[in-house]
């Protein structure tokens, strides 16, 4: 076997056990047998021998997985969507399976295009880490929260007032909301009661997702792995609710963007600039001129008008992710969480 192909297997072997941890037992058997194929020397080496020596964050293997569930929810593979669980499909393996490798084996041009972009997930289960944050953030202050986002996506978690967090009799957010988070604080309680109101909220993406767009919908369902009903679930209620709740997501990087939004500061509102599982996405550079802008605005941040960095980033050995929290005036840095990639139990350490 050439070094070309084995490097190819290993990445799929990679997200092979990435799908398997967070819960897609069919992307992993997939992931699984296209290690295989690669290894010797199949179709879906023709297709992606160009990348075979690209890093895991390029996550290619993800792009092409994306780009085949499209065809399916698109209508356009006929086979797939028989056997795929997200068109309604049995989930049989080895029909999936089948309907996978002939496309492979025959590309068509959405799957080639789709090769061409990184994988454009709105996990909106992250909100159930970010709440603590920001709930500890109203209590502290008193103020209400300007949010700022960046590698918004399609801006859901924008939204995060608006879903219900419920553990026992404890809670927060509108009890009818029609997106529901409940027992993920088993052992403490962030905040619940505290009074939020939020008065702004703006993102921003590289390449962010228009979800009045019924393509870029689809974009986003796409890359939510097609056995995952209740991560479909949750994001179709977003998108409900996201319809009557405005926030603006522009198409920025995310450093340059910072610097037009964190001067001047406003006063009697909070400031919070946050992100979820995007901090690896950008340069050093890039990550460097963020951290000296938020620097630069916390010297100016004052009792009457704070500004607060929230993010739920993974840890260095990338086990799962933390969610921390530094605040101006002042520059303190705290570990609030221990939490999940997607959705799943939060460790409040408040
Ligand atoms: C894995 S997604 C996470 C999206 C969202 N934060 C969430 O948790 O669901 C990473 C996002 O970061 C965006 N992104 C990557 N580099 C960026 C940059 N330099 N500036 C702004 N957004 C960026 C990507 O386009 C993508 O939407």
């Amino acid at each position: 076997m050439t070094d070309t192909r084995a490097a190819l297997a290993e990445l799929f072997r990679m997200y092979q056990v990435g799908c398997e941890a967070l819960g897609s037992p069919l992307w992993a058997a997939m992931c699984a047998r296209f290690a295989l194929e690669a290894e010797a020397g199949g179709p879906v080496f023709a297709l992606l021998e160009p990348h075979a020596g690209s890093t895991f964050a390029d996550a290619y293997p993800l792009r092409m997985l994306g780009g085949l569930h499209r065809l399916a929810l698109d209508g356009d593979a006929p086979e797939l969507t028989r056997h795929l669980p997200s068109t309604g499909g049995d989930g049989d393996e080895d029909e999936v399976w089948a309907a996978l490798s002939a496309i492979v084996a025959a590309p068509p041009a959405v799957l080639l295009d789709a090769l061409t972009r990184p994988p454009q997930t709105n996990e909106v289960g992250r909100s159930a880490s970010l709440i603590g944050g920001f709930l500890l953030l109203a209590e502290e202050h008193g103020l209400p929260l300007r949010v700022l986002e960046i590698g918004s996506s399609a801006g859901l978690n924008l939204r995060f007032d608006h879903f219900r967090y419920e553990q026992g009799d404890a809670g927060f957010g509108p009890p009818a909301s029609p997106l529901q988070f409940s027992g993920c604080w088993p052992l403490r309680l962030p905040p619940f009661d505290a009074t939020l109101a939020v008065t702004s909220r703006r993102g921003c993406d590289v390449d962010p997702i228009d979800i009045t767009n019924p393509a870029d919908r689809i974009t986003l369902l796409s890359y939510i792995w097609p056995d995952q009903a209740e991560r479909f679930a949750r994001t179709a209620a977003a998108i409900d609710i996201a319809a009557s709740v405005p926030a603006v997501v522009e198409r920025a990087d995310a450093a340059a963007w910072l610097f037009s939004q964190l001067a001047p500061a406003v006063d009697d509102q909070a400031t919070v600039v946050f992100h979820s599982i995007m901090w690896q996405y950008l340069s050093k550079t890039t990550r460097k001129g963020i951290r000296e802008l938020l620097d630069a605005a916390g010297a100016a941040a004052t009792n009457c008008a704070p500004l607060a960095w929230l993010r739920l980033e993974p840890r260095k050995d990338l086990t799962y992710p933390e969610l921390r929290l530094t605040t101006w005036p002042g520059g303190e840095e705290r570990l609030l969480a221990n939490c999940s990639f997607h959705l799943g139990p939060v460790e409040w350490l408040g």
